[in-house]
């Protein structure tokens, strides 16, 4: 098989990308313009703006794309643009303008499911890294994938077929992404937008053992009545199996009550204003409006958020047998999240591979990547294919 140039654009968030990978394992260009400061004063993404801000981006970043490959429209083999999940109208802006390439210059054109696309996000690494001694070793399956992003907290399942990639779902979240709970508990602690980033670079710089948080505890039944969710760590459907399911709308409660008794809200409140009128605080900044109670309670929450990860994630992987783990979303940027794997997974003989940390957010690479077996299998979406806000993958 020759080698294959596919253009990926994503645009289901707060990012408007392009890139060109080739043949799923070598990634020639990757251009992401990010919308933080578009959304920072509202103290999360506002779709509106969201949308409008891809409209002005898409085809300068695209264009950059190709230019940094030296590619042009023409010579690439494909168009793989994302479906979902996502904010509908910046996927439409994506989808739209991938569609009009496809059809004017004659191309196929593959819809991604952005989730897939963070999987992928780690096979493209491994590959990239072939030579280097973590490449070198075949992968072994079952593989076990945590997607820990902004929007979701899911477990897959994820197996190599002869015509593409098949995912089972064995855990999500009930209600607040990993990511999401980093954005409200930053956000209640007057750091800003986006939290993730924020906190991580912060916790080092607090006492992680300062403030115990109670385990999540999953009581209510799962909104989407899939199965009854009566245990924390794992609920046994009648024909599902084992699930592993997580909850952080608990913990983001707990930050709260814990800023309210200990009246840290007029000092939340200065420090809230003090960050936003420096265009694009430090870490220098950070801690200069931090005093040592709010860097206990988000280094404390931190372990708390990688902890709870961390044990879920070993349980599904012992029960389901898995031979490898994968770790991939933006929040599998954190460099506590990705040192205590390493050392955990380790010591239960598990490999466990996240993506470079540009690859863990969102880019699009990763959907050029995930596209790459579809563009073998023939599997091209319809030019009527729209977006999908809540796509699930399987
Ligand atoms: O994958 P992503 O870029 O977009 C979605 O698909 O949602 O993930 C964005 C999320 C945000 O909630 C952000 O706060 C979080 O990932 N994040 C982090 C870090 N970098 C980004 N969370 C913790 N530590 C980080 N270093
Ligand atoms: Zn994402």
């Amino acid at each position: 098989m020759s080698d294959v140039f596919i253009l990926g654009i994503e645009s289901s968030c707060d990012e408007t990308a392009a890139a060109v990978v080739r043949s799923g394992e070598q990634l020639i260009s990757n251009v992401v313009a990010s919308q933080i400061a578009t959304h920072q004063p509202y103290g999360g993404v506002v779709p509106e703006l969201a949308s409008r801000e891809h409209l002005r981006a898409i085809v300068p970043v695209v264009r950059q794309a190709l230019a940094e490959a030296k590619h042009t429209y023409d010579s690439v083999d494909a168009i793989a643009v994302t479906q979902g999940p996502g904010l509908a109208g910046s996927l439409l802006v994506g989808i739209s303008y991938a569609k009009a390439l496809a059809f004017a210059l004659d191309k196929p054109l593959i819809a991604v499911n952005h989730l897939e696309g963070h999987i992928h996000a780690v096979l493209l690494d491994i590959r990239r890294n072939k030579d280097r001694q973590q490449g070198n070793r075949e992968l072994q399956f079952p593989v076990l994938a945590l997607v820990v992003s902004g929007g979701h907290t899911h477990l897959y399942l994820a197996a190599q077929q002869a015509q593409g990639w098949t995912y089972e779902n064995i855990g999500h979240t009930r209600d607040d992404a990993a990511g999401e709970a980093f954005d409200k508990v930053a956000k209640l602690l007057g750091l800003g937008y986006p939290g993730g980033p924020v906190i991580d670079r912060l916790s080092p710089h607090g006492d992680a053992t300062a403030v115990k948080f109670p385990p999540a505890q999953i009581k209510h039944p799962d909104r989407r009545g899939r199965h009854d969710g009566r245990a924390v760590e794992a609920s046994v459907g009648a024909a599902q199996g084992p699930r592993f399911d997580f909850s952080y709308s608990g913990i983001k409660t707990a930050i709260l009550r814990y800023v309210e008794t200990h009246d840290m809200r007029a000092s939340v409140e200065t420090r809230r204003k003090a960050l936003a009128v420096i265009s694009k605080p430090n870490l220098d900044d950070y801690l200069a409006h931090c005093d040592k109670r709010t860097l206990d309670l988000a280094a404390s929450f931190q372990r708390a958020m990688v902890e709870d990860l961390l044990e879920k994630t070993l349980a599904a992987a012992r029960a389901c047998d898995v031979a490898t783990l994968f770790v991939t979303g933006g929040v599998a940027a954190n460099q506590e999240l990705r040192q205590t794997f390493e050392r955990e997974a380790a010591q239960e003989g598990l490999p466990v591979y996240f993506p470079s940390r540009p690859l863990s957010t969102d880019n699009a690479a990763m959907i050029a990547a995930a596209a790459y077996p579809k563009f073998l299998a023939k599997d091209f979406a319809a030019m009527d294919f729209s977006a999908e806000a809540g796509l699930a993958l399987r």
